[in-house]
């Protein structure tokens, strides 16, 4: 197993969900930009899985469910000592119906989506933000949709209020961790067509994967919490 002190690593992400979709295809965006890659995901059989088949200089494979508390201490045990220029959560999910409001949503699917999205994000943050070096990124994958100031017409209520609670929740790190000097990103990619973004998205992820990549390793050295789309303009909050 490589790590990111080995000979010929000076620049390491770790990955949390990165089995397909935006976490696969950002693994295999930085794995082709000379980067080394530690992306967790729950299959054993997944896209990540046959990149670093492709790619075992490159790419590495853990294995962690983000709602598993005792599976993401055992992962931070496992890689205490190591270091990641950037550490990015992506893992998320939405709710099946984006009409679904409120009053409609099943208690299950809600819990689910908190629980995902925000606890388990956050708890990655918590558990792993700190294995990003001096100077380095903490990301979590955001949307536009956890924007409460662009919130005109509703839809998708659960999931905007999972992404708007995670982004609070990513406030709150912050604030506590204001002196350890990493950026603290919170990425809003756009709408993509992935297995959550559906066909009808306007992005694919080849036009969206290098940009987003562009703007995480721009944050570099630059301390502080920001909201940032792919083009790394802030999005208000
Ligand atoms: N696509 C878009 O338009 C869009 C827009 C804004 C934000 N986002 C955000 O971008 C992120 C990735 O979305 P995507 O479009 O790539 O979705 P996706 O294709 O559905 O992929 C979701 C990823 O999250 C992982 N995941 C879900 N629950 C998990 C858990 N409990 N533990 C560990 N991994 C878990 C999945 O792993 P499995 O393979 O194991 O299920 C998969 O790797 C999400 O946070 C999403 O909210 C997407």
């Amino acid at each position: 197993m490589s790590n990111s002190t080995a000979p010929g690593i000076g620049r390491s992400i770790l990955i949390v969900g990165a089995s397909r979709g935006l976490g696969c295809a950002m693994a295999a965006e930085f794995a082709g930009r000379g980067w080394h890659v530690l992306g967790t995901v729950r299959g054993a059989e997944t896209s990540l899985h046959d990149l670093a088949a492709e790619r075992p200089d490159a790419i590495e494979t853990e294995t962690l469910d983000i709602t598993d508390h005792d599976q993401m201490r055992a992962l931070g045990k496992r890689l205490a000592g190591r270091q990641f220029d950037i550490v990015f959560v992506n893992a998320g999910v939405a709710n099946r119906s984006a009409i679904d409001t409120m009053a409609t949503v099943s208690k299950e699917e809600f819990v689910h989506a908190m629980l995902t999205n925000v606890l388990g994000a956050m708890r990655a943050v918590e558990e792993l933000g700190g294995l990003a070096g001096p100077g380095g990124v903490i990301g979590v994958m955001s949307s536009g949709q956890g924007s409460i100031a662009n919130n005109a017409n509703g839809v998708n209520d659960v999931y905007r209020a999972s992404k708007a609670a995670l982004n609070q929740a990513m406030a709150s790190y912050a604030g506590r961790h204001a002196d350890s000097g990493r950026a603290m990103i919170l990425m809003a990619p756009g709408w993509i067509r992935t297995d959550m973004g559906g066909a009808n998205a306007p992005f694919g992820i080849e036009e969206a994967m290098p940009q987003i990549v562009d703007v995480l390793i721009a944050q570099r050295d630059s301390p502080g919490l920001r909201f940032l789309d792919r083009h790394g303009r802030p999005v208000t909050w």
